[in-house]
């Protein structure tokens, strides 16, 4: 009696480890499923890191000035004494001084016109798309250079 009770045991101990050995394997596989998802995620991230680090040329932004602002930015009587019609102008600022801090969109007068939604807002009541933002944004902050 014993004997079969321990050869029951036994008979369970097998089927408790087989149990174990394919948990195990399919822990495993969902975990090995997970990093090589992951991995690919990353990889992704990667390259759309390296898609927006591609450099914004001066005549991207010049070109959204040309489009968006200089209807009320240009010579002879800018607005506010800002003129936006070519990159001295941008780099110059008016009378109440530079608009552009390069390598800081966030110091910069002109960025944080473009990202107010309040009454400052740039163009006044009709804000630049984000894709447009973000390529001004880009560029002051990779330094606000003239090519
Ligand atoms: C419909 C006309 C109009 C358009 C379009 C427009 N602006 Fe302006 N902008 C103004 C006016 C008016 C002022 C003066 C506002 C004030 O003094 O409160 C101004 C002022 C500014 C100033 C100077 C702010 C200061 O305090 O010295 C900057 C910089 C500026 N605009 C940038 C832009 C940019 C960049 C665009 C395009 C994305 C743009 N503006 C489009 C009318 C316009």
């Amino acid at each position: 009696m014993l004997s079969l009770l321990d050869s029951a045991v036994c008979l369970d101990g097998v089927a408790v480890r087989k149990f174990m050995k394919s948990t195990l394997k399919s822990a495993v596989l969902i975990l090995s499923t997970v990093l090589v998802a992951s991995a690919s995620i990353s990889s992704i991230a990667t390259a759309q890191a390296s898609k927006k680090a591609k450099p914004v040329s001066y005549k991207q932004v010049q070109a959204i000035f040309t489009a968006k602002c200089i209807n009320c930015h240009k010579a002879p009587r800018p607005r506010a004494m800002m003129n936006l019609e070519s990159y001295a102008g941008v780099m110059k600022g008016n009378d109440d001084g530079s608009v552009i801090t390069a390598g800081s969109p966030d110091k910069s007068l002109l960025y944080k016109l473009i990202t107010s939604t309040g009454r400052k807002q740039m163009p006044p009541r009709t804000p630049l798309t984000k894709p447009e933002i973000d390529t001004i944004g880009a560029w002051i902050k990779a330094g606000a250079k003239n090519k």
